[in-house]
Order: structure tokens, then C-alpha cells, then sequence
């Protein structure tokens, strides 16, 4: 009997059949009829930014996280700037952050002339550990900023008890946790400021936007004059008394979100609970899948965290596998799976080694999970095909490297 592989089974990468003949990609958004028509209905009306699809889409907003306030932004990125900027950072400050994240969530430190300290992730779900937080804290630190890393909630009573000690302001980037919740309650109203991405990956989209949420009135407001020049009112404020005065009363910047933003994203809230329930499921049926996998270790839940799955990152168990984490990624790739990884720890950067002085060897858990992640296609419109698709090539690859077998 020959021991060659067949074509079906051969990797793609080695010559063989790819198991999907179309490129499936990690995320993308979905759009429905519904979408389109009521940003159609924006266009046709009198206002296409800071009209009442703002105040409509972040009383909504507000109201799905159970937070008192939602202040949009023209990003992620711009409401992560809000965040550091009504955190009182500047210069001379410290802000604690995770280097398991997007770049983004530590820039907003810098923009405002503050230094981002990084503490590494805890092993099983890849977030700040409160441990490690409470031993970079210095006289110097103003802000946590944690992130929920693939959707998976921070240990936010563990850094709320850090920042009520030590007076500091708790920052949430749950750009992928929209819907998460964490000890039956919904993120958005645990830290002092939760922020938000709508890019198209994310659970909802708006093509770029962004929310702050928060219980804190002051908070709010020094959010609203910063996303608008630093200006005390609004133009449709200004309209609608007749009035033509304004102050500007700190430097602020336009990041606004429009009127024609915030009618898609009205339309796409509303169906974010079966959106939800559709990633979930999906992640159910990956560790299902994936769990008995040999070289595969799939992401940890804790009990008390009910994750919004933005990602769905497995870990590689290199010890068991023939190939580095590079070739598993090219032939999973070769089989048209558009897996990502999530992510470069910030501390590598070069810009942040310059700059800081950042080296590899400092965070060894992140270091150490960066080598081995992968994160396999995650969106909430995937069809049953898709799953399947994914299924069968992440098992035909980790089994064709597996030293096991
Ligand atoms: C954790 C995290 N923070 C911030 C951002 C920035 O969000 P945006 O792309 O909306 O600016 C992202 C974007 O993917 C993110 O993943």
C-alpha cells in the first residue's frame, strides 16, 4: 500500500486541494437592506453630522450597555484619545496598559505627552494581570487602561479596587468586547470610561466610529467639548436657541461621528443580540472542534465572563508540532483561511523601543503567546459552510504537523 497522501488530503500549501476554493476572511462586516435604506433616509434629511441621529444612536447605545452616557467618536483610536485626555493625562503621568493589544490602545497615552507602562497578560485569557499592575503602580500613575482581549472581559473588579486605592482612573478598551459580561453584568458602566470601535470586524459598524460609555456626568461632558474643538456647545444647540456664541474652552479635536455614521449603526444595534448569539455559538463549536486537537490550545473562559468573541485566537502547542507557528500559518492560509494574528505585543514595536525603550524579554507571557497565536476566522454572518470549512482545515493542518500521528 502506498503511504503517499491523496490530493484531498495533501496540504494545499505542499500541492494538495485547498479545502475552500474562496478566500474566507477573519472578519468582515454585514450588511442588510435595513442598513442601507436608513442611511438613504440620513442622506435625504437636513443633517448629515451632529444631528439626531447622534443623540439617537447614543441614548440607544447607553441604554444596551446599561451605562448613563455614550459619547460617539469618528474611531476607536479617536475615543481612546477622549479616554486619556478626560483621565487628566499629560505629561509626567504614567498610564498602565496591556501589551497584548492593538497599538492604538497605548498611543492614546502618548498623544497626550503621558508614558504608557506595560504589565504583562495573565496565561489563560491573555489580559492585564492586576498582580502585575499593582507592582508597576508609582507615584507617577494616573490610569489603567485595560483591554478585553479577543472579547474576553478583564479582571475589572480586581482593577477597580487597584484604582479606587491608589486614585487612579480605569480606562476599558472593549473595542472587542461590545455585549461582553462580566459577573452577569454587561461591560460599559464598570469602568469610568469604557470605549467602543465600530470599524467593520467589529460587532457593529458604522465603516469607522467609536463610543465612550460612562456613569460619570463630568466625564461626559469634557468628552463631548473634546470631540468638538473643546467648543462648550453644539451647532444644532446653537440652531435651535437662535443663538450664535460659543466658547472654546479646552483644546479639543473634530472627532465627531455623522449623522449618516450614526443611522447605520442604529440599524446594525439592532441586531446585535443575534449577532452575539451567533459568535457565540460559532466559538462553542471551534472548542468543541478543537479541544481534543493535537498541537491546539483553545482560548480559556473563566467562570465568571461571558465573552463577545471579536477573535477566536488559538494558541499553537509547538512542542507537539513538527512546524513553527510561520508554516502552520502559510498552510492554513494556502487552504484560503484568512487567519490573522492578534497580536505584535506593543512593547516590540519599533517605535515604542525607541522611544521607551522597550525590549524584547519584558513581558514573557504576551512574548510568549504572540509566538503561537493564530486567530481563525470569527464574524457573525459565516454560514454553516463556513464553520465547516474552517473546522476541516484547522484539523487537516495542526493533524498533517502533528508529531503525535
Ligand atoms: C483593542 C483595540 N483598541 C483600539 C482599536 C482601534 O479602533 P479603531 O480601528 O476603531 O480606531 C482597535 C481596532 O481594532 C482594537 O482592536
Amino acid at each position: 500500500m502506498s503511504t503517499t497522501p491523496s490530493k484531498v488530503d495533501m496540504l494545499a500549501i505542499h500541492g494538495g486541494k485547498p479545502v475552500r476554493e474562496k478566500f474566507l476572511p477573519y472578519g468582515r462586516q454585514s450588511l442588510e437592506d435595513e442598513d442601507i435604506n436608513a442611511v438613504v433616509e440620513v442622506l435625504r434629511s437636513d443633517w448629515l453630522t451632529t444631528g439626531p441621529k447622534v443623540d439617537e444612536f447614543e441614548e440607544r447605545f447607553a441604554d444596551c450597555v446599561a451605562a448613563k452616557h455614550a459619547i460617539s467618536f469618528s474611531s476607536g483610536t479617536a475615543a481612546l484619545h477622549g479616554a486619556a485626555f478626560a483621565a487628566g493625562l499629560k505629561s509626567g503621568d504614567e498610564a498602565i496598559t496591556t501589551p497584548m493589544t492593538f497599538c492604538a490602545t497605548a498611543n492614546c497615552i502618548v498623544y497626550q505627552g503621558a508614558t504608557p507602562v506595560f504589565a504583562d497578560v495573565c496565561p489563560d485569557t491573555l489580559n492585564i494581570d492586576p498582580k502585575l499592575v499593582a507592582k508597576k503602580i508609582s507615584g507617577r500613575s494616573r490610569a489603567i487602561i485595560a483591554v478585553d482581549y479577543a472579547g474576553h472581559p478583564a479582571e475589572l473588579e480586581a482593577l477597580r479596587s487597584l484604582a479606587d486605592r491608589h486614585r487612579l482612573i480605569l480606562i476599558e478598551d472593549a473595542c472587542h468586547a461590545l455585549g461582553a459580561e462580566y459577573r452577569g453584568r454587561r461591560i460599559g458602566g464598570i469602568a469610568d470610561m469604557t470605549l467602543f470601535s465600530f470599524h467593520p470586524v467589529k460587532h457593529l459598524t458604522t465603516g469607522e466610529g467609536g463610543m465612550v460609555t460612562s456613569d460619570d456626568s463630568r466625564i461626559a461632558e469634557t468628552l463631548r467639548r473634546f470631540r468638538n474643538h473643546g467648543i462648550s456647545s453644539e451647532a444644532r444647540q446653537r440652531q435651535e436657541s437662535g443663538q450664535w456664541f460659543y466658547e472654546m474652552v479646552l483644546l479639543g479635536f473634530n472627532f465627531r461621528l455623522t449623522d449618516i455614521a450614526c443611522g447605520l449603526g442604529i440599524s446594525q444595534l439592532s441586531r446585535l443580540e443575534m449577532n452575539l448569539a451567533r459568535r457565540r455559538e460559532i466559538a462553542a463549536r471551534y472548542s468543541r472542534a478543537f479541544r481534543q486537537l493535537p498541537g491546539v490550545e483553545i482560548p480559556s473562559v473563566r467562570e465568571d465572563a461571558d465573552p463577545a468573541w471579536h477573535l477566536y485566537p488559538i494558541r499553537l502547542r509547538l512542542e507537539m508540532l513538527s512546524a513553527g507557528r510561520g508554516e502552520i500559518f502559510r498552510a492554513l492560509r494556502a487552504e484560503n483561511l484568512g487567519v490573522n494574528v492578534h497580536y505584535i505585543p506593543v512593547h516590540l514595536h519599533p517605535y515604542y523601543r525607541e522611544r521607551f525603550g522597550t525590549a524584547a524579554g519584558q513581558h514573557p507571557i504576551a512574548e510568549d503567546a504572540y509566538e503561537r497565536l493564530i486567530s481563525l476566522p470569527m464574524f457573525h454572518a459565516m454560514s454553516e459552510r463556513d464553520i465547516e470549512d474552517v473546522i476541516a482545515a484547522v484539523s487537516k493542518v495542526c493533524e498533517a504537523y502533528s508529531l503525535e500521528i
